[in-house]
């Protein structure tokens, strides 16, 4: 950078106070309040694929693992810890081959299938709907049901909403309360069909738009317990689903429209790259290829703001997340994946780019919970560790439904390699519901700290006090061996002569509350 163009930026700081060369200076302006960044935004995704539900979570009431209502306790006293918002459910892709009925009543009498989608294992049925609402209700959390369109019928799906929710005495509503549940179940959110472009059915948006409208009439829940509709949308820089879904259905009959996309470091599907033992050329391109969501979610916000601009349509993030190559030796339909510092990075850059489209991004799924791709919890047998995305969650815990406040970035190098490059810090602020302001940073460069002035435009921010996630290696990660390896510190800092700077370490994500 030359001489003049520092001087430029120096000049033009907000607070006026100066910074140095190379200094990042951030600045938060508390008196300019944004959306309400919706809690759900911090969702996740269980699906029944793999050791994510079986195993990872669920050993059933009679296991010798500690558990409630047949749900590993350590599991669910790590999850209370992120204070879970919502969980979406069945599926993905399995959604559209599950037919729940096959999941209600005595548990020993339900039909065992084959999970075709994944790993052609066998589907006991053991987890249905009733276990489903009660790892919900046990964790706090919101429910959001992915109904069958693939393989089901309206009826079907119909009946399921009828079964889930109504406070009738139909024959429905009494089979509900026969298998131990009197009240009904709150349905907060219900999907009609997953990835529709895909393994929902490999359709067009115009044929699933159809669909939808058709589905739509007939799932019907009472008006004191009526979910918000969510339409299976596109993925990546498509924009035709959320184009043809916001201008054909009308009225209230979808609350949202639903996008996927994946982190695939090599951007290829057939060798996507490794989870651990990757070299810097990865985690750059990792770093660009989860960076590029911002410019789908923009385009998509475009299509809706034209077709629906009083932003009644959430757009809805359920599905995201890394997907790498699966450990050597695993069942390749099970998507396990190691976790290591790269994903809690990854998951960071992503809250501040879903802060910063909060007015239509209102739910966001990783995916997902345990065990599976981008996991917030890995288990083997009766044993648990926390990954570092777990760690990400559980740092930015107060963004969960905070006042999303505006930050000015100067002086943001880009952090380069080879041809690549992408911006070397990302930010984002908000005013919590404790009435604090919390600010997130995120370094991408894994080779160089840097350094931040911190400003609060029209006051003097005079301490920030919180955590930071880092390690030595890019790849660093958890192991049974070594469950702490990678885990948050203590991060805090003083304002001097008024003031207020901090190193942000190589490759970090530091989440603190500013005084
Ligand atoms: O999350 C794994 C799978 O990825 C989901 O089942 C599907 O919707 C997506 O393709």
């Amino acid at each position: 950078m030359n001489i003049i163009k520092k001087t430029i930026i120096a000049m033009s700081l907000a607070s006026g106070a100066a910074f140095a060369a190379g200094e990042v200076s951030v600045t938060i302006d508390a008196a300019k309040p944004g959306p309400v960044i919706n809690k759900n935004v911090y969702g996740q995704f269980a699906e029944h694929l793999g050791t994510g539900i079986y195993e990872g979570m669920w050993v059933g009431p009679n296991s010798t693992q500690p558990n409630t209502k047949g749900w590993r306790n350590d599991v669910l006293g790590a999850l209370k810890e992120l204070k879970v918002p919502l969980i979406r459910w069945p599926g993905g892709c399995f959604a559209d081959e599950y037919h729940w009925r096959e999941g209600i009543g005595p548990r020993g009498e339900r039909p065992v299938k084959v999970n075709t989608t994944w790993g052609g294992v066998e589907e006991s049925n053991a987890v249905g709907t009733h276990e489903f609402f009660d790892l919900a209700e046990l964790l706090g959390a919101d429910t959001y049901v992915n109904g069958n369109l693939g393989t089901g019928t309206n009826q079907e799906m119909a009946e399921w909403m009828e079964y889930m929710t109504s406070p009738s005495k139909s024959t429905l509503a009494e089979l509900r309360r026969k298998n131990g549940r009197d009240k009904p179940f709150k349905v907060d959110f219900f999907a009609i069909g997953n990835e529709a472009w895909g393994c929902g059915g490999n359709m067009t948006p115009a044929h699933y738009t159809n669909l939808y409208k058709t589905a739509a009439s007939f799932v019907k829940a009472p008006n004191d317990n009526k979910p918000k509709f969510v339409a299976s949308g596109g993925t990546g820089d498509d924009t035709k689903w959320t184009e043809t879904l916001s201008k054909e259905v009308k009225g209230d009959m979808m609350d949202a429209i639903s996008f996927h996309y994946y982190t695939i470091p090599t951007g290829n599907w057939e060798v996507k790259g490794a989870a651990t033992g990757f070299g810097e050329d990865q985690w750059i391109a990792t770093m660009k290829q989860t960076m590029a969501i911002d410019g789908m979610i923009r385009k998509n916000e475009a299509v809706l703001d034209k077709n629906d601009p009083s932003k009644k349509v959430g757009f809805y993030v359920d599905e995201w997340g890394t997907w790498y190559d699966v450990e050597k030796g695993t069942n390749a339909g099970f998507l396990y994946q190691q976790n290591s510092l790269r994903d809690a990075v990854v998951a960071a850059l992503n809250f501040n780019i879903f802060h910063a489209h909060a007015n239509r991004v209102r739910m966001t799924n990783i995916a997902q919970m345990v065990n599976v791709l981008q996991a917030m919890i890995l288990t083997d047998k009766d044993k648990m560790l926390l990954t570092p995305t777990y760690h990400a969650y559980r740092m930015y815990v107060p963004f969960q439904d905070a006042t999303s406040l505006p930050v000015a970035l100067k002086g943001n190098a880009n952090y380069s390699l080879g041809k690549v490059s992408v911006p070397e810090v990302s930010a984002s602020a908000a005013r919590g519901k404790d009435g604090k302001v919390y600010l997130a940073l995120v370094n991408t460069n894994p080779k160089k700290a840097v350094d931040v002035s911190i400003n609060v435009a029209g006051t003097k921010a005079g301490t920030v006090r919180g955590q930071v996630l880092t390690a030595d290696a890019m790849d660093a990660h958890n192991t049974f061996a070594a469950p702490q390896a990678v885990k948050p510190a203590p991060f805090e800092a003083q304002a001097s002569g008024g003031k207020l700077s901090v190193k942000l370490p190589a490759k970090s994500v530091v989440v603190v509350a500013v005084e």
